[in-house]
């Protein structure tokens, strides 16, 4: 009952979402439904954080992955901080009860305005991507300002990362140095972010001396940020992450190094792909030759991810009547060309009304989803401990207009 976007990964498990409870929570919260499991979160929690063993190691849950407040939360609970992409993070991670001082934000193009916003809500660490932000950050911050967030720079280094407009390149370093302490600021971190989906370690554990070199540049070197980029496996056949190797390799070198170097990660996708299912209702079913072409109640605007990326995500059918499969285009709620869910996918014979389960889409699907096609988004719901739960309204058609001006009455 295996799927596939693409035909580069064959089917391999018959992992599937309980009948019963995808029926009971469609019943009660409607479909399309993104549905977390908060026990199998936990449970990626725990092994990530327990990979590594050093005293001034923290983890910090990239929210751009996702951005529900009930999720955000069970961080919090396991002692993670949160990694910021932009302000609204930040927002999203007050909201959902992290101090200011457990917030790293790790951005690119803050105005003036927004840099403002981030000293009034205390965010604990600033990693800039410029000599200029980081003079704004000394112009907003003025003179006399009693406490200034921990400030750090993030890296550009084209041999390990390829060509990327974000970051600072080393050579850069000495002239910031420079220009913080004419601004009455101090850099004290590198950061560095390797790509998203980066499955393989070595390519991680390789690019470490690099990192390491280039901060020694910082006289007051305090802290690393390592970042994101780890990857999820997504289907059975390919490689997880190794992050006990990862974390040994890194922590063995900032070891070596002598400074007691605090440590900054900030996983996303590795840590909550894998806890979220998106729930579907087949809603027609056509046959073009040999293949099905299922119809579901749920687009690519919905989860963007697929179409946007690409990739592999395992489709179930959670009731079979029979142990035949075949060849199936499971295809969203519009005209779009490329309004496919999975192609190529191995399922049963379908009837309107069966319910598909997409896996790991808790990264970077409801976050990543839109109005595109006009369709309001999908509710979300926790299920943990053997209850569920709502954990986002579904949208209804209000959403589509409720932003715009047809009179000036309306301003
Ligand atoms: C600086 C930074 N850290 C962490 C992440 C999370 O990445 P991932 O989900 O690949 O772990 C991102 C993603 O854009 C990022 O830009």
């Amino acid at each position: 009952m295996n799927a596939a976007l693409t035909d580069e990964f064959p089917a391999t498990s018959e992992a599937a979402f309980p009948a019963r409870l995808a029926r009971e929570l469609l019943d009660e919260y409607g479909s399309p439904l993104y549905v977390y499991d908060g026990d199998v979160l936990r449970a990626a929690i725990r092994r990530i954080t327990g990979s590594i063993d050093y005293p001034g190691a923290r983890f910090c849950f990239a929210s751009v992955t996702n951005g529900n407040l009930a999720l955000l939360r069970i961080f919090r609970d396991q002692g993670w901080g949160l990694h910021a992409n932009t302000p609204g993070d930040v927002y999203l991670g007050l909201r959902a009860g992290f101090k200011p001082e457990d917030i790293v934000y790790s951005g690119s193009n803050l105005n003036r305005e927004e840099m403002k916003q981030m000293l009034e809500w205390k965010v604990g660490t600033l990693n800039l991507d410029s000599l200029a932000q980081l003079k704004l950050l000394g112009e907003v911050l003025g003179v006399g300002q009693a406490s200034s967030p921990r400030v750090g720079l993030r890296l550009n280094l084209p041999g390990v990362t390829g060509e990327t407009r974000i970051g600072v390149n080393p050579v850069e370093l000495p002239e910031a140095v420079r220009n913080a302490g004419d601004a009455g600021l101090k850099v004290t971190g590198v950061h560095f972010y390797r790509g998203t989906a980066t499955n393989s370690t070595t390519a991680y554990v390789d690019s470490i001396a690099t990192v390491l070199q280039a901060g020694a540049a910082l006289p007051d070197w305090k802290y690393l940020d390592f970042g994101g980029g780890f990857g999820y496996p997504y289907s059975k056949d390919r490689p997880a992450f190794d992050w006990r190797s990862f974390a040994s390799a890194l922590t063995g070198q900032v070891r070596a190094l002598g400074r007691p170097l605090d440590l900054i990660i900030e996983p996303g996708r590795a840590a909550i792909a894998g806890c979220g299912t998106l729930l579907t209702r087949v809603v027609s079913v056509k046959w073009q030759a040999e293949k099905q072409i299922a119809g579901v109640d749920t687009s690519v605007a919905n989860i963007a991810v697929l179409s946007v990326h690409g990739g592999y995500r395992e489709i179930n059918a959670l009731e079979s009547r029979s142990v035949e499969r075949y060849v199936t285009d499971v295809c969203g709620n519009t005209t779009f060309s490329r309004d496919y869910l999975g192609r190529g996918c191995r399922l049963p014979a379908l009837q309107p009304d069966d319910v598909l389960a997409i896996s790991d889409v808790g990264a970077y699907g409801y976050a990543m989803s839109s109005h595109f096609l006009h369709r309001p988004r999908p509710a979300e719901a926790l299920v943990e401990n053997g209850t569920h739960r709502l954990i986002r309204r579904r949208e209804d058609y209000s959403v589509l207009t409720e932003r715009q001006c047809l009179s000036e009455d309306d301003k």
